[in-house]
């Protein structure tokens, strides 16, 4: 598949505060079920990133966020779909799991420890190391 334009991008969310991390544990498909991520979802067609983290953080957390830049990586997934992070503050609310089964903050040896433990959705782990070091010089 050549065409860009049938790839649908998926933008996850770096919120971060206070040197923690916002993860959120997914509740589908099984094979994920269990398993810690940065929130977000698929962007519509004609979508820009920002936009896309905005609605979906607002849908599945309940909270307004200002996104920012973006990390380093990105992730091709079957679909296709090509995962992006952004990262994000909070401007209001405080994030409710509306659609995962938990939140939690994390710092970075918390982050790292679940990486380790593979406890991570998979294309999540392409980020831990930028975001161990954003965590550690916040
Ligand atoms: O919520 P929506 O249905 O728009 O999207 P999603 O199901 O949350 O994410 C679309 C795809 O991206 C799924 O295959 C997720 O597993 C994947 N994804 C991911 O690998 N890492 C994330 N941080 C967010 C989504």
């Amino acid at each position: 598949m050549t065409d860009g334009a049938e790839i649908r991008l998926v933008v996850a969310g770096a919120v971060m505060r206070s040197g923690r991390l916002l993860l959120a544990q997914r509740t589908y498909p099984p094979e994920v079920a269990g398993r810690w991520e940065l929130p977000g979802g698929k962007a519509e067609p004609g979508e820009h990133a920002a936009a896309a983290l905005r609605r979906e953080l607002a849908e599945e957390l309940g909270v307004v966020v200002q996104p920012g830049s973006r990390l380093d990586a990105e992730v091709d997934l079957p679909g296709p779909m090509r995962l992006i992070a952004l990262r994000a503050t909070l401007v209001s609310g405080e994030p409710v799991a509306e659609e995962h089964s938990a939140l939690r903050w994390v710092d970075a040896a918390e982050l790292r420890q679940m990486a380790a433990r593979d406890e991570l959705v998979a294309a999540d782990t392409v980020w831990v190391a930028q975001l161990c070091a954003l965590l550690d010089s916040t």
